[in-house]
């Protein structure tokens, strides 16, 4: 049958692609004049809102200006000036930018920078990167080697690099022994344990998502998780990257993920998504200037990208961190966010409605097909992507995702710009409860 067409996407049996042609705020109109609310900020991207003039304006400024120059050969004033202003926010001293064109390629850096430290440090016995299971830290085959996500690593799996994982924290699914309703932070020891059975000598860093992503829905760590990882790390002399790509540039509520975990700094912070909202592809990687500069003394970073650097992308990140500055988004998505988990919980009427979680404008409906027994759909009834349908046909736009079960498991994730209204979100809440609903009925 002919393709209606030329488009490669990802497979979505039965997915019709509306056509967007124009967007503004929390919504997207589509090409036949209908209005949707985009409560998932694409996949927890816009965090600025859509059609914000001023950085439209200032990314056609710079691109008149100077559209682009190699990052090895010249810098530019708004790569300088998003370097400091990125600096003056994340939890690291001294922060150093590396910037590149997406979150997948921020990860790809990090790993990278991690094992080059090693190197300059005399160490070039640290080759591992010890990641969580589930976690997800991009698609390249590098991240994908750094990634807990069955579904997406089965096909590419005799590909990947051979990784040391450890169990996220996952407090609804943990079956962790010592583990029962008080959580034991067994998952937080086994880092320790595995870093042992490895061999320090061979481990250069560990990797971390501050609130867990797509691959679990918004899970939020305990409130001593990050100090005890800290403290392992400083043991055995691992880095600790925390890649914030969904959590960074203000998404739950404080500019990093990690800035709820008071006093932890991160040895390497990876973003990317709200970090240019949409507009362009960009991500960064942030690190400790001690870190930075034992590499460059050593005979300098041997990585790059073409696009490494770009002054567009630099002026769009610049024009997003001023527009989240003056407009307080940060701290609005903190309490919009109060009210936007209490709205869902309010879903837990629905039986398919297993756990409701989240921190910020990120959050999750984890459903179930046995909510005693939390048993899951099975994977082939694609539930998640049922309700998603179901939410679009009501006009808001929600990610679905899943997969944390063994390849099964069915998460709802919401993360709407970041001026999304309280009225809003009890629109986008109400409708989510109608689609469960419908979704599962027919299940
Ligand atoms: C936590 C995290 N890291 C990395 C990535 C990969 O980013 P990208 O899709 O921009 O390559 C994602 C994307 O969803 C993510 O959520």
């Amino acid at each position: 049958m002919a393709p209606d067409s030329s488009v490669f996407r990802r497979q979505r049996p039965g997915w019709e692609f509306p056509r967007a042609v124009r967007a503004e705020g929390v919504h997207i109109w589509d090409e036949r004049g209908r209005r949707l609310i985009d409560a998932a900020g694409g996949a927890l991207v816009v965090n600025v809102g859509h059609g914000v003039a001023e950085i439209a304006e200032a990314m056609a400024a710079q691109a008149a200006r100077l559209a682009y120059v190699h990052g090895s050969e010249l810098t530019s004033e708004p790569v300088e000036a998003l370097a400091r202003a990125l600096a003056a926010r994340v939890p690291l001293d001294d922060a150093r930018l590396f910037l590149v064109s997406g979150g997948s390629e921020a990860t790809e850096t990090a790993i990278k920078l991690a094992r080059q430290i090693a190197v300059a440090r005399g160490e070039p016995g640290r080759v591992k990167v010890i990641f969580r299971r589930p976690s997800y830290h991009g698609a390249s085959l590098g991240a994908l080697a750094v990634s807990g996500r069955p579904t997406m690593r089965a096909d590419f799996e005799p590909m990947l690099a051979a990784m040391p994982s450890i169990p996220a924290p996952y407090p609804y699914r943990c079956r962790l022994p010592g583990c029962g309703e008080v959580c034991s932070l067994a998952c937080c020891d086994a880092l320790a344990t595995t870093i042992e059975a490895e061999g320090p000598a061979t481990v250069a860093a560990f990797i971390a998502e501050p609130v867990i992503g797509a691959s679990a829905g918004a899970v939020v760590p305990p409130a001593d998780y990050y100090r005890r990882i800290r403290e392992t790390c400083d043991r055995f002399g691992v880095l600790f990257i925390a890649d914030e790509v969904m959590t960074g540039l203000g998404r739950t509520g404080r500019w990093f993920g990690m800035d709820h975990w008071a006093g932890v700094r991160p040895d390497i912070v990876t973003t990317g998504k709200g970090l240019t909202s949409g507009y362009l592809p960009g991500g960064a990687v942030l690190a400790r200037g001690d870190l930075v500069d034992r590499v460059q003394d050593a005979g300098g970073f041997h990585h790059g990208f073409t696009y490494s650097h770009h002054p567009v992308v630099a002026a769009v990140g610049l024009a997003v961190l001023r527009y989240l500055e003056r407009h307080d988004l940060v701290a609005r998505a903190g309490v919009t966010g109060v009210h936007l988990l209490a709205r869902l919980r309010g879903l837990v009427d629905l039986p398919a409605v297993g756990d409701v979680r989240g921190i910020g404008l990120m959050a999750a409906v984890e459903v179930v097909r046995d909510r005693a027994a939390r048993e899951p759909y099975p994977r082939a009834a694609r539930m998640a992507q049922r309700i998603q349908a179901e939410a679009l046909r009501r006009g808001v736009i929600v990610y679905a995702s899943g997969g944390q079960v063994e390849g099964a498991g069915d998460l709802v994730m919401l993360g709407p710009p970041l001026g999304i209204t309280t009225g809003q979100i009890d629109e986008v809440v109400d409708v989510l409860g109608d689609a469960i609903a419908a979704a599962t009925r027919e299940a």
